[in-house]
């Protein structure tokens, strides 16, 4: 892998572990669903940037908003891992 990869594949079921930054256009309900995949294959440090859709009550440590969309940046911790990995 160079800087970037782009795989066709269901979400739920891709190799991410080596992802030091993950980019998602989702669903709320499908970031949802998504969250303890994330959190149990990413390491910390690891970045998630997500367009529009939040992660519920994982709050981000940073959002900007430009005209009707929101960004939403998490960061994987150890605490978000054992706080929001089992749900
Ligand atoms: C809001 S749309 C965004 C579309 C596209 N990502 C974009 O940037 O324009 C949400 C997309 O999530 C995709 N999606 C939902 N569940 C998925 C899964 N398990 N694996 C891969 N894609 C999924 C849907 O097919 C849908 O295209």
């Amino acid at each position: 892998m160079k800087l970037v990869r782009f795989e066709e594949n269901d979400l739920f079921e891709a190799d991410i572990h080596e992802a030091t930054v993950v980019t998602l256009f989702l669903l709320s309900s499908v970031n949802l669903k998504l969250r303890p995949k994330l959190l149990k294959d990413l390491e910390p440090g690891t970045r998630i940037v997500s367009n529009t859709f939040d992660m519920g009550d994982w709050k981000p440590d940073k959002q900007v908003s430009m005209d009707w969309r929101t960004v939403y940046l998490y960061t994987v911790t150890e605490q978000a891992k054992a706080e929001y990995g089992g749900k």
